[in-house]
């Protein structure tokens, strides 16, 4: 885990830097006084989108254009993925109440996270880790009697496997999202995980097969992902390139999935452990398992290759998670913002392997990685929510759409209650995190066509941290409709985008905004709608639109045409 703190240089912004003019757009202003002329008269003017949170300062102006008849790769939709492990109360609490709870659940599972689960059209869930994964044993949690083990990496506490293969399978049924099951090459066996394999998706009437049908599930279940181990070089087994790639090779030839609906389509996609870093034995990596991909012989295969990237700063994590400033806000987006890098250094080892890309990059843990909240247990990694992870979620996703060719897969670490999450429980209690709105903003994006926009983000500085001020991304939704995420990083500044759309008559254009009054705002138990979606609307004339966006805030929106 130490090996997150490598990092590489601040990444290049795919757009020329440049400083704008500061312009007072003082009809703006009027317009927000609500002037019914001012109004009628900008009616037939240019599009312009208001935030709710309108800003007072003066907006730097932005220039962007959008050309929808270049579209690029897909966004594919599990690049919003999620990640689930048995540590602290990301599963027991955070899922997993039981049946007998008196917080309402469906077969102990809690109703009010379902609900807001749902809300996200979450694509997929890793589970059951991380570094829990490689030391599960996958019978200890099936059936009616369920043995108690301890969890070592996580608080050294009591694992009761209450929460086991089935119960996850009913909580990704309830929430609508495909399984992707990490197995132990740790502590395990390929027997072991062939075994598992065989118990969830066989339809003969095999030993195992019947076994399944006595704990509650007759039909096969269908595993989307199958992870072949977790960070092997660390607490996975701390195994060279060439002993994980042994292992690799026997695991993908002997753990197979049954499931008759997923031999010719919907064949379940295993992905290999990758990269943790940028460093050299971290390329080295990457080199070796892509070196060895393209000599592949009919007896192995792999469709993706993982990697591990935390936004953490400094090891042990020691940045808080609310209660800091400006300065804090621009080291953690500044670091965030190497993603783009270390996806570009890995993806060029990969291109030279697998000119086609045919093995995805899968970031199937990335997140910002903070000191443990005050009173929390350590092990637990325990952290609030702030503004500031809505942007570097925002920020993430589009650098990940931006990679849309070869990142096709994404999982946010973690779900509820642990490290960047979606969602803080506490007993009855829930509240949805900032970085939850961003995700449900960003739905319009899951399988999306990427359009490549292009503008000057400008740069904002702080204490010497020099940033860019905007980040932008576009994309065609299923039915053709053209959707626009716009984050305005700079915590002071407003912003006036100017966009111009070829290949598109835009009529109006809405949608929602994110800001809060602090770069450090949350959502509490008490006070849970502090960060939240508002909506924007807006007006289109002669292929323009012209937003203004709040400082720190994260906008989605449709153009309507
Ligand atoms: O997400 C927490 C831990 O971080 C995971 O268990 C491990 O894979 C990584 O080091």
């Amino acid at each position: 885990m130490a090996q997150k703190l490598a990092f590489r240089p601040f990444r290049s912004i795919q757009c020329q830097i440049l400083r704008q003019a500061q312009v007072r757009r003082t009809f703006l202003f009027a317009l927000q006084a609500g002037s019914p002329l001012v109004r009628s008269l900008f009616a037939s003017l240019t599009l312009l989108i208001v935030a709710t949170a309108a800003p007072v300062a003066a907006a730097q102006k932005v220039q962007m254009s959008i050309d929808v008849s270049k579209p690029g790769a897909k966004i594919d939709r599990n690049i919003f993925g999620q990640f689930a492990e048995h540590l602290g109360h990301g599963v027991y609490e955070g899922i997993w109440v039981g049946s007998d709870s008196k917080i309402p659940n469906t077969r102990g599972i809690r109703n009010d996270v379902v609900a807001a689960l749902k809300a996200l059209k979450v694509p997929d869930v890793r589970w059951p880790g991380g570094c829990f994964a490689d030391e599960y044993h996958w019978r200890k949690g099936i059936g009616p009697q369920r043995t108690v083990t301890l969890n070592p990496n996580w608080g050294g506490v009591i694992e009761p496997n209450t929460f086991g293969t089935h119960e996850f399978l009913d909580f990704l049924d309830q929430i609508g999202a495909e399984p992707y099951l990490s197995v132990n090459v740790g502590s395990g066996t390929p027997q072991e995980a062939a075994e598992w394999l065989e118990y969830l998706t066989t339809a003969q009437p095999t030993t195992l097969a019947k076994e399944r049908a006595a704990n509650g599930h007759p039909a096969p279940y269908k595993v989307a992902f199958l992870g072949i181990g977790n960070e092997s070089w660390d607490c996975g087994g701390n195994m060279t390139p060439d002993y994980y790639l042994s292992q690799l090779k026997i695991y993908s030839r002997f753990v197979r999935n049954f499931n008759p609906a997923q031999q010719d389509k919907q064949q379940m996609l295993k992905i290999a452990v990758g990269p943790g870093g940028g460093e050299s034995r971290r390329t080295e990596w990457t080199e070796a398992i892509m070196k060895a991909y393209q000599s592949h012989t009919w007896s192995w295969d792999m469709n993706g290759l993982s990697m591990h990237s935390y936004t953490v700063v400094k090891w042990p994590p020691s940045y808080a998670s609310v209660g800091f400033g400006e300065k804090e806000y621009a080291q953690i987006l500044k670091s965030t913002m190497e993603m783009n890098d270390l996806i570009a250094k890995h993806s060029a080892i990969m291109d030279k392997y697998d000119p086609e890309k045919k093995i995805a990059l899968v970031v199937d843990e990335w997140g910002g990685w903070y000191a443990p909240l005050p009173g929390s247990t350590p092990g637990f990694l325990v952290q609030q929510n702030s503004l500031r992870d809505a942007i570097l979620a925002a920020l993430n996703l589009n650098i990940f759409a931006q990679h849309a060719d070869r990142v096709r897969m994404a999982n946010i670490a973690q779900m509820i209650n642990v490290l960047q999450a979606m969602i803080l429980t506490d007993k009855e209690k829930m509240v949805l995190t900032p970085t939850y709105y961003v995700y449900k903003m960003y739905v319009p994006f899951q399988d999306a066509t990427f359009v490549p926009v292009t503008f000057d983000a400008g740069t904002f500085t702080h204490d010497g941290i020099t940033l860019p001020r905007i980040d932008a991304i576009a994309g065609k939704d299923k039915a053709g409709k053209l959707w626009l995420a716009i984050t305005n990083v700079d915590p002071n500044q407003p912003a006036e985008i100017e966009v111009s759309l070829a290949g598109i008559n835009a009529k109006s254009a809405s949608g929602e905004t994110l800001t809060a009054p602090k770069v450090d705002s949350v959502n509490t138990f008490d006070v849970p709608n502090t960060v939240v979606p508002k909506p924007v609307s807006a007006k289109a004339q002669d292929g323009k639109l012209t937003l203004e966006l709040a400082p720190k805030s994260v906008t989605v929106i449709a153009v309507e045409q």
